[in-house]
């Protein structure tokens, strides 16, 4: 496929219907297709939007390209849940047809007005000398399943002392009024968020720019997002334009978060500690965060990147969103742990029990499996749990006692490993003694949560399906669980 600007802008009504299904066909039953993870049925995924949950439902949108693994003309695809764990694919629910998303309706996020699902989000549009216009829209979703635009668009411009990377919506409401943070690039070409606020969520009034200690970090701050948990304020965001620094900022562009004071509002400064990544692993970007039923703070990102092929794309999709991750605030730090719903995924007991690992263990066989190592007490100076394992093919953790230092290694993971130019470890060094480990491994992926959620590091691997040893190396006292999903 020659990816022209035509073809990358071609929408999917221009498609006969028999055709796009073929196309659904031959994804469908291509290699690497994820069992429990959201994926696109054809074409391209990228960030989560509108994650949101309303009278039982959580909806969860996402970036798409219909077309092919590549990024074109943006849709939002909708997906909804009772439990976070399984999805029901509603379809494209807002289609980019109108002027100001003629060439993409790019991220945004969801709220609840008036007992109904709202979204915002940015609409991209090119003109006959292909420069970017922007505008912010908002909308509401319809018992049909989709987006009705309230045109025109709520934020029509870009206001002065910034470019038209202007983008990405999050809505949020803080003692009855409405306030949206955007990620922007100023004129000097340095990234920060900009803060409007509303009383309907209509009609916004452009407030300034969040002060934050980093005035100069990265060229544009893509998909903020802004919370509390327990009395901290939380800006995340995603920025663009950061050098590697040891084990910091591996990948081509980052995500994490400042946590600090709660915002002060209507001043917009921000007190906060220092930048932290999210994930340490190879594929994690411009995640959102919802409130869940009970009050919980959970957080889905993109298992993926900007500008980095996978083995996959030649089957024409790529990515997929992450696991759910709720966030919690533990002596003073920032935890993520894989929702609790996730146990539902567990199908059989491959194996459980107490260890008394010396040298090597194969517990056993598992293509889509989870592994729970708990109460670890180690006593070698290393131990390795490897993944996938054929004789060609490993996927390999590996934690050094001394150190405290736990790397993911994909070296070996597949015939193919993406993003070689970026290497093929990634490391963290934990503050706690690894005493826990919990991986969630798909048929492409592995998610790994150390410590109850003190690290967390996501990456695609693309291994033969027949890979499906494990094995763990070292000598230590464990309890040790494995269930197929
Ligand atoms: C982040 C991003 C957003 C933009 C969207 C377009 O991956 O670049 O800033 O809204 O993707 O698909």
């Amino acid at each position: 496929n020659q990816w022209t600007r035509e073809a990358r802008y071609r929408p999917l009504s221009d498609l006969a219907p028999e055709v796009y299904q073929l196309m659904k066909e031959e994804v469908r039953n291509s290699p690497w297709r994820f069992s429990f993870h959201i994926q696109p049925p054809t074409g391209l995924l990228n960030d989560p939007n509108g994650f949101v949950y309303h009278n039982g439902t959580y909806h969860l949108f996402y970036q798409w390209f219909p077309l092919g693994p590549v990024h074109g003309l943006k849709y939002w695809y909708h997906m909804t849940s009772k439990d976070l764990v399984h999805w029901f694919d509603e379809g494209a629910a807002l289609i980019p047809n109108d002027d100001p998303d003629s060439h993409g309706a790019y991220s945004g996020s969801g709220f609840v007005k008036n007992d109904q699902v709202h979204v915002m989000y940015t609409g991209n549009k090119r003109d006959a000398e292909w420069n970017r216009h922007t505008s912010q829209i908002v909308g509401h979703l319809r018992s049909d399943g989709r987006i009705e635009k309230h045109l025109p668009p709520a934020i029509p411009e870009v206001p002065t002392g910034y470019t038209e990377h202007f983008r990405d919506p999050k809505v949020f409401q803080h003692h009855d009024t409405w306030y949206c943070i955007i990620g922007a690039q100023r004129d000097d070409l340095s990234g920060c968020t900009v803060m409007y606020q509303s009383l309907d969520a209509e009609n916004w009034t452009f407030m300034g720019e969040l002060n934050t200690g980093y005035d100069q970090f990265g060229y544009m701050w893509e998909c903020p997002d802004y919370f509390e948990l327990d009395g901290k304020g939380f800006l995340l965001f995603s920025p663009q334009g950061i050098s590697p620094e040891n084990d910091r900022y591996q990948n081509i562009f980052q995500s994490g978060y400042l946590m600090g004071q709660p915002l002060a509002l209507p001043e917009l400064t921000f007190q906060h500690e220092d930048f932290v990544e999210l994930d340490f692993g190879f594929d994690f970007y411009a995640p959102q965060t919802t409130l869940a039923a009970d009050g919980r703070r959970i957080l889905v990102g993109w298992m993926g990147l900007p500008d980095i092929s996978y083995p996959s794309d030649r089957f024409n999709w790529a990515h997929g969103l992450t696991l759910p991750r709720e966030l919690t605030l533990e002596n003073q730090q920032l935890r993520q742990k894989p929702v609790r719903e996730l146990i539902s995924l567990r199908k059989e007991t491959l194996y459980k029990q107490e260890l008394e690992l010396v040298d090597q263990l194969l517990p056993a066989q598992a293509e889509i499996f989870e592994l729970e190592l708990s109460q670890l007490q180690l006593s070698s100076d290393q131990l390795e749990v490897k993944l996938r394992v054929s004789d060609q093919e490993q996927t390999v953790l590996r934690y050094d006692q001394q150190t405290r230092r736990f790397t993911m290694d994909r070296a070996s993971s597949g015939a193919e490993v993406p993003a070689l130019d970026y290497g093929t470890t990634r490391s963290v060094t934990l503050t706690e003694p690894l005493h826990t480990l919990r991986v969630f491994v798909d048929r492409s992926s592995v998610e790994v949560f150390l410590n109850d959620g003190e690290a967390v590091a996501s990456a695609r691997i693309f291994p033969k399906t027949t890979s499906q040893g494990i094995v763990l190396t070292g000598d230590a006292t464990a309890h040790l669980a494995i269930y197929s999903l």
